[in-house]
Parts: C-alpha cells; structure tokens; sequence
C-alpha cells in the first residue's frame, strides 16, 4: 500500500516536472527526467529584416576580411557583425517587433553567398517578449527565393526547430530588406 502511494507518488512528481525545474538541480551523474510534455506547437511569424551597412548608424559592420577578400568577385572571407532591426512591414519605420543579433559571412568563393549565425530576439509581442530563435544557415543572397534553418530557440521557443522562407524585398547598394516567413516547431 504505501510502495503503491510512493511510486504514484514519484510518477505524478516526474510528469509535473517541466525541463527548467530539472535544470536547476541536475549534479553531475546521471540524471534522466521525461522532457517536456504535451504537444508541439507550431507558430508562425511575418517581418522585415534590414540590413543597413551604409550610412552614419550602421546595423551591420564589418569585422574581418582575408587577405584575398578585396581581390574576390564574391568578397569571399569578409565577416560581419550585426545588430539588424526586425519590423512588421518593409518600412524601417513600421513596427520593430525584434532584432536579429549575430554575425555573417561571405562563404562562397564563386558564387556570392553567406553563413549567417544569429539569435532573432523578439520584443514586440506580450506572449513571447525576450525569447528568441537561433538561426544557422547558408545565405545565397543573389537568389531572390532563399531558405534558412531554425536550430533553436530560447524561452516561448524552447527546443525550437523550423524554416524560414526568405525573400529580397529591396536591394540598394549593400543594403538590403528582406522579407522572412518563419515556420517555428517548439513546445
Ligand atoms: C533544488 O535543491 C535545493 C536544495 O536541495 C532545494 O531547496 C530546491 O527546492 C530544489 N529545487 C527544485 C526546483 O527542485
Ligand atoms: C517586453 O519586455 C520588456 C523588458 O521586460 C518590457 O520593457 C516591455 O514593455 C515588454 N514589451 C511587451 C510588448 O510585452
Ligand atoms: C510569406 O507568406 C505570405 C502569406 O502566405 C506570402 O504572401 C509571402 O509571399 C510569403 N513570403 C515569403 C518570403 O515566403
């Protein structure tokens, strides 16, 4: 009788366990606790990525370049820091709902194109304000249609996992507003 109301007991502790709980007290050894329950959730988000390399108040600057960047048609070994407003619509006036905060690079010797790494921070919406998605991705940024991969995320988006469909809105010199469509799996 009471192993019975013990190990019920210890079932009702381990499935009300959510993963931060778990986190907190992890030692070292083993520790193996059911993740998270219940379904995945799929959410999905529209907004304007502006990549402002020109100007006074740049949001994307360059960092590093190789020896043979400014001999290269694709600027191939060029790195950039950056720290782009995300809006609701293509105005960089409308609505800043986040910020994509990260880096990338020019990766492609023939062809122009980008590894980008960066964390989309989102603030605008009461629900999810401070979680963000983690973004890993190669960029080809003269195909007007791209896709990038969703590797993680953090609070909202915990264990999140997804696509975005990206698509140049408007091009002016290096700067560049691109449309992003994210399709986002999480729990
Ligand atoms: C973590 O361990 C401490 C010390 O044993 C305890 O006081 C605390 O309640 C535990 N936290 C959780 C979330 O289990
Ligand atoms: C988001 O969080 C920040 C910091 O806690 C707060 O100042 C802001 O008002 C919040 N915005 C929304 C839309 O919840
Ligand atoms: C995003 O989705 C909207 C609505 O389905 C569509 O009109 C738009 O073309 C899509 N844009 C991208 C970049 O996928």
């Amino acid at each position: 009788m009471g192993a019975t109301y013990f190990s019920l007991l210890v079932v009702a502790m381990v499935l009300s366990m959510t993963v931060s709980q778990a986190d907190e007290n992890v030692s070292w050894g083993d520790q193996t606790v059911p993740h998270k329950m219940g379904m995945e959730k799929m959410t999905r988000l529209h907004f304007y990525f502006h990549d402002v390399v020109t100007g006074d108040n740049p949001t994307a600057v360059r960092i590093a370049e190789a020896r043979g960047t400014k001999s290269s048609s694709t600027m191939f070994g060029a790195l950039f820091m950056i720290d782009d407003p995300l809006t609701e619509g293509p105005d960089p006036n409308s609505r800043l709902v986040g910020r994509a905060q990260g880096f990338y690079g020019h990766s492609g010797k023939n062809e122009m194109s980008l590894i980008m790494g960066m964390s989309l921070l989102f603030t605008a919406n009461e629900k999810f304000n401070g979680s963000s998605i983690s973004v890993l991705t190669r960029n080809p940024i003269t195909h007007t249609d791209r896709e990038f991969a969703i590797v993680g995320g953090t609070g909202y988006f915990q264990f999140a996992r997804g696509y975005i469909s990206g698509k140049t809105y408007r091009i002016s010199g290096p700067d560049a507003i691109v449309e992003y469509n994210c399709t986002i799996i999480h729990y």
